[in-house]
């Protein structure tokens, strides 16, 4: 198992890049593959989750060329161009992969089944299949249809207005993709809005989508043209760097290209209201989606309250944002977070775990957590629960550890974030 070991270094210098935006790259391949004609896709994120997407529409007769400078070229077939998979399509880690295919799976005319690790098994997918099933989908999943494997028999779909419980983009982009194969119209509500990926790379491949508050519409029998497109920089895998630079004394970082969507923004929110300085400088956009470069500065940090519409804004960097926290002045609490409990891992329970093993106090309810911010951390061993940014925030954390701090099953990171051990390793051994 890999292991890494991360203890107190000097101010991190320097302009980074990080890789491409993982649900993008996610929607690149699923959209690309629906579209007529060719798509080239610059920026495509080569992690894990993504190469499992990519993996699954090979298997339903997509041809994806990788060129060496990193260029996808996907041949698109059309709307009614996937084949039946041979064989059952492995999902590996990713929730947005296994829950967007079973939208776009329950209207083909062929059979499927979608599985995934034993992390992703036991993540809740009654959120779709109940939804779908009402749009007339029939799917099959153990626990009553509530955990992979799902088996798939394509059906004639049609549309539904339905109000999702939970702020989620994977549960409204599973039923924009259902609603493409749907009679008549599908409407999505929300309680709060989640990142409109989907929504801008609809609109850029041609499809009317319709936004309005409180949720998205879409009507069925559309059909997507090939158009190229350049993905960000992830904002989710910035943040770690973002967090560093805020708590390591005397750093300041320039993050190149990376996306600003603002509904991805809740971590600027956050961490500025904490007192970080963080600049957005050549705001400009890529591909129907907003870039700016992000310069960080080290700053004094101060506990703050985040609830409401903030959290599926930053959904994914509360653990990162949980160590910013643990080095502000005074207490953070985190309210409304629930979802956090049904990640790649527990993140509330896996975070708490991780802090409190460096010495911090916190307090975990049902949605989420309070923190209190304390000068420095102990060192000692702390396990990532095979979660990419569990690992990732843990290293974050050791850069302000006394001792050093082992982190364990690591190999996780490359999910989201390859190259994210060298590209740390790279900045500390620069720290002035
Ligand atoms: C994602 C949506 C979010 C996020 C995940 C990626 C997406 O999940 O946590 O990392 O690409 O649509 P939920 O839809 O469960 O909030």
């Amino acid at each position: 198992m890999q292991t890494e070991s991360i203890e107190k270094c000097g101010a991190l210098r320097g302009e980074i890049r990080v890789p491409g935006d993982k649900s993008i790259s996610h929607r690149s391949v699923m959209f690309g593959a629906l579209a007529q004609g060719q798509t080239r896709v610059r920026g495509f994120l080569r992690g894990e989750d993504n190469l499992s997407t990519l993996t699954a529409f090979r298997a339903m007769g997509i041809a994806v060329e990788e060129r060496p400078d990193g260029e996808l070229l996907i041949e698109g077939r059309g709307m009614q161009g996937l084949s039946e998979p041979a064989d059952v399509l492995d999902c590996g880690n990713s929730g947005t992969t296994i829950r967007l295919m079973s939208g776009l799976l329950a209207g083909q005319r062929f059979f499927s089944v979608l599985t995934g690790d034993r992390y992703l098994r036991r993540r809740p997918m009654g959120r779709v299949l109940q939804p779908l099933a009402q749009m007339g989908a029939q799917i099959w999943g153990r626990q009553q249809g509530q955990c992979a494997p799902l088996a798939i028999v394509g059906q004639p779909l049609k549309g539904l207005s339905y109000q999702s419980p939970v702020a989620s983009a994977q549960v409204k982009s599973a039923l924009l993709l259902a609603g493409l194969y749907a009679e008549g119209e599908t409407r999505v509500y929300e309680p709060h809005l989640s990142r409109d990926h989907s929504e801008r790379m609809l609109r850029h491949f041609g499809v009317t989508v319709d936004s309005f508050a409180g949720g998205v519409s879409i009507a069925g029998g559309q059909s997507l043209q090939a158009r190229d497109l350049e993905v960000p920089g992830d904002i989710s895998s910035a943040a770690f760097f973002l967090v560093a630079a805020l708590i390591v004394p005397g750093s300041e970082l320039l993050i190149r290209q990376v996306g600003v969507n603002p509904t991805r923004t809740g971590i600027l929110d956050i961490l500025r209201a904490m007192g970080g300085d963080i600049r957005c400088l050549d705001e400009r956009e890529l591909g129907g989606e907003p870039v700016a470069d992000l310069l960080v500065r080290s700053s004094t940090l101060k506990g703050i309250e985040i609830g409401g519409a903030l959290v599926p804004r930053a959904i994914d960097e509360f653990p990162v944002i949980s160590v910013a926290a643990a080095c502000a002045e005074g207490t953070t609490v985190v309210r409304d977070a629930r979802e956090l409990r049904v990640k790649e891992t527990d993140r509330i329970a896996a975070m708490a775990s991780v802090l409190q093993t460096l010495g911090v106090t916190v307090t975990t309810a049902d949605d989420g957590m309070t923190i209190c911010g304390q000068e420095t951390f102990q060192g000692g061993q702390v396990d990532s629960c095979g979660d990419h940014r569990i690992a990732m925030s843990a290293a974050i954390a050791g850069l302000c550890a006394g001792t050093a701090l082992t982190i364990r099953d690591t190999a996780c990171t490359e999910t989201s974030f390859p190259g994210f051990w060298p590209l740390l390793a790279g900045l500390r051994r620069q720290a002035v």
